[in-house]
């Protein structure tokens, strides 16, 4: 089949190399140039600089003569003529400023840019059959909008079917490969038979759950299951973590084994951080929200929820004060960590943002960024060579040299090497000093680091002040 998919995301790139991979010819059409430029490099590394996922740079060279990335709409204009699937991968984040409405503009304005060729189709004749699938997570009643656009363009000979993503950033290749649940929600017979055309590998799979549903049902399970999964989280930092914290001789490891021996309790996110950032659970919980509200249903479980993960953050930052009595004024911190989470360059809603917001507010002399993959998407947010504000940034490319010099770690990223922290904070750095770990990476030297004079606040720890060395 000839697909097209518009938005090289995570979404839409890992989805239509997968698609190559399967014998489709995919063509992926986005606006950012330098993304297609990278995209089609045939290069690892400046792949990864992009999109760093696992096993996609390589997927993409083996499979490059079935998959074309471009930004030319002359291009994608071509190939519509040909087309038989229409994947929109657009972004649907929040809308700056509001109560949880997402921000439509992306999908809207390429939905129109579709429309307008797609009335052109067959030099007008619109004789072939197309569907326009979205994998965007979108509001519940958005295929009524998507209908809208198409009509008033005069498209005709078109299905809209609504396939949710469930991918798992740093994994998204694998998930792509071996989804859990394919969810198609369609309105018509027809739809569901291309649907299972195009996803005959999972259709006849029997590891995969294939679920045939209406699009209203599609979107509101896509919302659900990331609100399912985001509230687990906020329910550990909020509720186990802080009871954790709140009193003496409580270890947060050995809380969880007693419970997660229970079946009844899923192990799926029993484990405390600073944060739970990404591009998905937040907007995601909001636009529920605000749906909800709108449709006069109750959301305040939804935004106790959102408050939940708000207030773990800022209670973390707070404790350097409140409990460590540091002072951030003219000190050098190591912040390990630019990553929303381990194995992934994407920084949308990473706790390093706020913590480094927070580092500049209170003066501090130096903050000293080192992530093994995102550094050059932090520096896309905190660049000191193009904005002032931000010259108290440097980028290191190492622990040890990230280390150097400061007086104060802050772990902000679970990736699995941090593990090795300990030893190296031990050899590079000297007592008095805070360790802040937003991962609770370290939690098997707390006593060790303690012993040697390091002072530590972990999430789901009391505060522990180094002994005197
Ligand atoms: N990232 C995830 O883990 C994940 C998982 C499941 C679902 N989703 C959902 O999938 C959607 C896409 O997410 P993503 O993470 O891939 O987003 P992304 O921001 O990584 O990628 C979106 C791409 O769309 C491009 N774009 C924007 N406007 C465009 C236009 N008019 N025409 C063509 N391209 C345009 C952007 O340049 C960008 O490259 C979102 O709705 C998201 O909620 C994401």
């Amino acid at each position: 089949m000839n697909i097209l998919y518009i938005g090289a995301g995570f979404v839409g790139t890992c989805s239509a190399a997968v698609s190559a991979d399967s014998g489709h010819g995919a063509l992926v059409y986005d606006i950012n140039k330098e993304r297609i430029r990278k995209l089609s490099s045939g290069k690892r590394d400046v792949i990864e600089s992009c999109l760093f996922e696992d096993g996609l740079a390589e997927l993409l060279i083996r499979c490059k003569k079935n998959i074309t990335f471009t930004n030319s709409a002359p291009e994608m204009k071509k190939f519509i003529d040909r087309v038989d699937a229409i994947f929109m991968c657009l972004p649907t984040p929040e809308k700056a400023g509001e109560e949880g409405q997402s921000n439509l503009s992306y999908y809207e304005a390429a939905c129109e840019t579709l429309a307008k060729m797609l009335s052109k189709r067959q030099g007008g004749k619109q004789s072939s059959y197309v569907v326009i699938i979205n994998k965007s997570t979108l509001p519940i009643s958005m295929i009524d909008r998507t209908k809208e656009i198409l009509e008033a363009h005069k498209v005709k000979n078109f299905g809209i079917v609504s396939n949710p993503e469930f991918l798992v950033e740093g994994k998204a290749v694998y998930d792509s490969i071996h989804p859990d649940r394919v969810v198609i929600g369609a309105e018509n017979e027809k739809d569901f038979k291309i649907m299972r055309a195009l996803y005959q590998r999972f259709y006849t799979s029997s590891s995969v759950k294939y679920i045939e549903v209406n699009p209203h049902e599609a979107e509101a399970g896509k919302l659900l299951a990331n609100f399912m999964l985001f509230s687990r989280l906020a329910l550990c930092f909020d509720v186990i973590g802080r009871t954790c914290e709140s009193f003496p001789r409580i270890s947060f490891e050995r809380v969880r084994d007693i419970l997660k021996i229970d079946p009844r309790i899923a192990p799926w996110g029993l484990y405390d951080s600073l944060y739970a950032g990404g591009s998905c659970f937040i907007k995601d919980a909001a636009s529920l929200a605000y749906q909800l509200e709108s449709a006069g249903g109750n959301a305040e479980l939804v935004r106790g929820v959102l408050g939940a993960n708000n207030y773990q953050l800022d209670h973390f930052l707070s404790r350097i004060h409140a409990e460590a009595h540091a002072i951030i004024k003219g000190v050098r911190i190591a912040l390990f960590g630019a990553a929303f989470k381990q194995h992934t360059n994407d920084v949308r809603n990473s706790g390093a943002i706020r913590a480094t917001e927070f580092f500049l507010q209170e003066g501090a002399q130096e903050i000293k960024v080192y992530d093994p993959a995102a550094t050059d998407e932090f520096k896309r947010v905190f660049n000191p060579k193009k904005d002032a504000q931000y010259k108290k940034i440097t980028y290191t490319k190492s622990e040890d040299a990230c280390l150097k010099s400061t007086s104060m770690a802050f772990i902000a990223t679970d990736w699995p090497q941090f593990q090795s922290l300990a030893e190296i904070i031990q050899k590079t750095v000297k007592a008095p000093y805070l360790i802040m770990d937003g991962r609770r990476m370290l939690c098997n030297s707390y006593n060790n680091l303690q012993s040697a004079g390091f002072s530590i606040i972990a999430v789901g720890s009391q505060f522990m002040k180094g002994k005197k060395v």
